[in-house]
């Protein structure tokens, strides 16, 4: 096969003879002219065939080319400012893969139901692909920020004997004759892999059964995790606000025109600067008292106090030393206060809420034998985690950013569903 030129590169080839592969976008005729809008996955351009340079039955075939149709173009390549994307080519020869069926995605508005069944076509839109440009480039920025930091990328397993943030959101598999779980977090297995690189961070999908419908949770997303040896609950939000700034001015500097498509205000995000705010859990609860929120002291934020909180800021906020009571069964406990946990959570702003979460860990065996027992988790299906505290234990912090919470603040979106190709939803597994 002939190499075909990307569009996203066509300015290179300005004057010159190419071919195109890809898929019609849009298509309009004027008699003697057709227009084939030809989309590749770098770009959409803009195709012309004159009749006259083709045979009536070759005109005609292309006449009857489709909406999604797929098919190869070769012509030259002309400067047109009028054009979108500045080029446009003159078509000399074509050749057509095939003629698609009727595309149920037409230029009409369409229900979010429906384009959820057709999420395997939806993906080609021109909004959707956006997303998905910026959340790849949000992937590439969070590895190139813990790589250059001398980071160790050590994978966690999917399948594990351990609950890590509570018994009510577990995935249940048979594990020949055993009882498994899909991992809610590989934070305990970078416990182990921090004790041999010191800094290390896994990244992968996790696994919830939330049984609430919300636009802030899915079944499986994608989890980032630091864990660092030797790092104190402060060296974690520093760590944290880091790998934010970094990832917006990533987003910001190479994904200007996917905000664009998305209509994304950039202000919001260029005022992005470090140091976060840190507001204590306590003075946090007292803020949501004053704007109308029941919550006492002692109780977890619900969804719309984290709104609440974040709509308030125009920065992301880090709060933190959250009640141990509300938090998992490894949390430090600060030393001035046991009754809370040296733990921070980084809530987005614009109304986002947490896209992190994390802090200090339990390092004290006997401590956390304790937690293990009061959270009435089995201690045999802990005994290599508690190990960990038996041989050379050290303070140590992480956190988890989970991508999608990522990707929708940034892209600005109302629901999680559109931050992930295949989003895996209460009760809903097609496509
Ligand atoms: O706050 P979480 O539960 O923390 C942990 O899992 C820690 N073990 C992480 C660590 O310290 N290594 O989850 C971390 C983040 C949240 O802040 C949120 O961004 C995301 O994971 N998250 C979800 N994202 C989408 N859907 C869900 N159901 C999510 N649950 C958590
Ligand atoms: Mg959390």
């Amino acid at each position: 096969m002939q190499q075909a030129v990307s569009i996203g590169k066509i300015a290179d080839h300005e004057g010159r003879e190419v071919v195109l592969r890809g898929w019609v976008y849009n298509k309009r005729s004027s008699g003697k002219l057709q227009f084939i809008l030809l989309r590749d996955g770098t770009g959409v351009m803009q195709c012309v065939a004159f009749k006259g340079n083709f045979s009536p039955e070759q005109f005609e075939a292309l006449d009857r080319v489709t909406q999604e149709s797929s098919m190869e173009v070769s012509g030259s390549v002309r400067r047109d400012e009028r054009a979108p994307g500045g080029f446009e080519l003159d078509i000399t020869g074509f050749q057509i893969y095939q003629v698609a069926d009727s595309y149920p995605i037409t230029p009409k508005e369409h229900g979010t139901a429906f384009l959820m069944e057709n999420r395997h076509l939806w993906l080609r839109s021109s909004r959707q692909h956006a997303i998905l440009k910026i959340r790849h480039e949000i992937i590439r920025a969070i590895r190139d920020y813990f790589d250059d930091q001398g980071f160790t990328l050590v994978d966690t397993p999917v399948f594990t004997p351990n609950a890590c943030e509570g018994t009510t959101t577990l995935f249940e598999t048979e594990y020949f004759g055993q009882m498994a779980y899909l991992t809610q977090s590989g934070q305990l297995y970078n416990e182990a892999t921090a004790a041999s690189f010191g800094k290390v961070y896994c990244f992968g999908p996790t696994f919830r059964a939330e049984k609430s419908k919300t636009r802030r949770h899915l079944m499986e997303f994608w989890m980032v995790e630091p864990e660092v040896a030797f790092a104190e609950l402060e060296d974690a939000m520093v760590l944290a606000e880091g790998l934010i700034c970094f990832m917006v001015e990533r987003v910001l500097s190479r994904r200007g025109a996917e905000l664009e498509t998305l209509e994304r205000d950039a202000a919001p995000l260029e005022a992005v600067k470090r140091p976060f705010p840190r507001l204590s859990y306590d003075d946090a609860v007292k803020r949501l008292q004053a704007a109308g929120s029941q919550i006492e002291w002692g109780g977890d934020f619900g969804g719309t106090d984290e709104t609440i909180l974040s709509e308030q800021s125009g920065s992301p906020l880090m709060v933190h030393r959250y009640p141990s009571q509300v938090k998992a069964f490894y949390m430090q406990p600060d030393p001035e206060r046991p009754e809370v946990a040296l733990c921070v959570d980084v809530l987005a702003p614009e109304g986002y809420g947490e896209i992190i979460g994390g802090g200090q860990r339990l390092h004290d065996h006997d401590l956390l034998l304790r937690r293990i027992k009061e959270h009435q988790l089995p201690v045999e299906a802990f005994q290599w985690y508690l190990d960990l505290r038996k041989y050379g234990s050290v303070p140590h912090s992480g956190f988890g950013m989970g991508v999608e919470r990522a990707v929708a603040w940034i892209c600005k979106l109302d629901h999680l569903r559109e931050t992930i190709a295949f989003p895996r939803m209460l009760y809903k597994i097609y496509p």
